[in-house]
């Protein structure tokens, strides 16, 4: 095991910030597979990484000398720009791909783009790709970090942890706490990442939905399922709303968005059953007016751009991580 300790590194300096443990792992591609230890490890080199922010140079040479690809061949806001801000901040070299501006577009295979990549002294490729399995497949057959930024309906890991991260910056800790999840779990990589990390952290878990989004099969994971988001509301300590994703989705899940709104959107009305120290939260991009009011979407209990804030933190760490492994 390799130590990773950013204090014990000569190479990157004083400018680094120190979180004391071990990572050994050169790629991130689920919240499945990592320890509790190691997601808190993860939080905590974020939590370093987030004092940079304030400083007058927000740059460290951590990085300095590698090259990151971000390869998406889905659209990204927020994840991408994060990922490059990131590693611009790390002072490593940044190149962006997208699905139409790559040869994907020529027939040429994931394998054969990433293996190209990597023939380019890529050290580090972010990969968002609608198929899961999409970062592992590469993973195992390149020598490059592999950083999982969405795959399919499978993962979405940093943003689980940028999260984990924003909740635990909010209400001082994870263990013990409700996390209710609501709307399209079954397409949603976001529910899936946040599900296997915040069991893993010790809080108690509740997916709300339509029945054919939120079937009873996930509480073989350990959650519970509801259908009825009034009943749930008043004791939520944190509620993250989530996306319809049309774009997953091959048939009517439900009969239509009145209804669903009805029933399990987040209005202002409904929003008052809620504690006033419940946070919301969205992993965006929001649907106004569908999963959420906008009112309450720009409201006091709203954490949403928060998040997006702390997932620059979330990713300098990933990248620091994983990057310094890769090779
Ligand atoms: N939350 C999220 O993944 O947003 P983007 O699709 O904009 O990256």
């Amino acid at each position: 095991m390799r130590s990773r300790d950013p204090a014990g590194a000569p190479s990157r300096g004083a400018a680094v910030p120190s979180a004391s443990g071990h990572w050994a792992r050169k790629d991130l591609l689920g919240l499945r597979e990592l320890s509790a230890e190691e997601i808190t490890f993860i939080l905590d080199t974020a939590d370093a990484f987030k004092q940079v922010g304030t400083r007058e140079i927000k740059k460290v040479p951590a990085l300095r000398g590698k090259t990151l690809v971000n390869f998406f061949v889905e659209p990204s806001t927020r994840t991408r720009t994060s990922f490059e801000l990131a590693a611009f901040r790390l002072s490593a070299d940044v190149v962006n791909i997208s699905a139409t501006s790559s040869s994907l577009q020529k027939g040429e295979t994931l394998k054969d783009t990433a293996q190209n990549l990597q023939a380019l002294h890529a050290d580090i490729l972010v990969l968002r790709h609608s198929s899961a399995g999409a970062a592992q497949f590469l993973a195992e057959r390149l020598h490059a970090s592999i950083i999982n930024a969405g795959d399919g309906a499978h993962e979405h890991p940093t943003q689980a942890l940028l999260d984990l991260y924003t909740i635990r910056e909010k209400r001082g800790a994870i263990a013990g706490l409700h996390v209710v999840i609501v709307g399209d779990i079954l397409f949603s990589r976001v529910a899936r990442s946040n599900i296997f990390g915040l069991l893993k952290l010790g809080a108690r878990v509740t997916l709300v939905g339509p029945s054919t989004l939120v079937p009873r099969e996930f509480e073989k994971l350990g959650v519970t399922v509801s259908h009825s988001l009034d009943e749930v509301l008043p004791t939520a300590d944190v509620l993250n709303l989530l996306r319809i994703q049309h774009e997953r989705q091959r048939k009517k899940y439900f009969p239509g968005l009145g209804e669903y709104i009805r029933l399990f959107g987040l209005t202002r009305t409904r929003a008052k059953l809620l504690r006033p120290d419940c946070v919301i939260m969205h992993p965006g991009p929001i649907n106004r007016g569908v999963e959420i009011e906008s009112e309450v979407a720009d409201g006091p209990q709203s954490v949403i751009l928060d998040q997006v804030t702390n997932g620059l933190a979330v990713r300098m760490a990933v990248l620091y991580l994983c990057g310094g492994i890769s090779g």
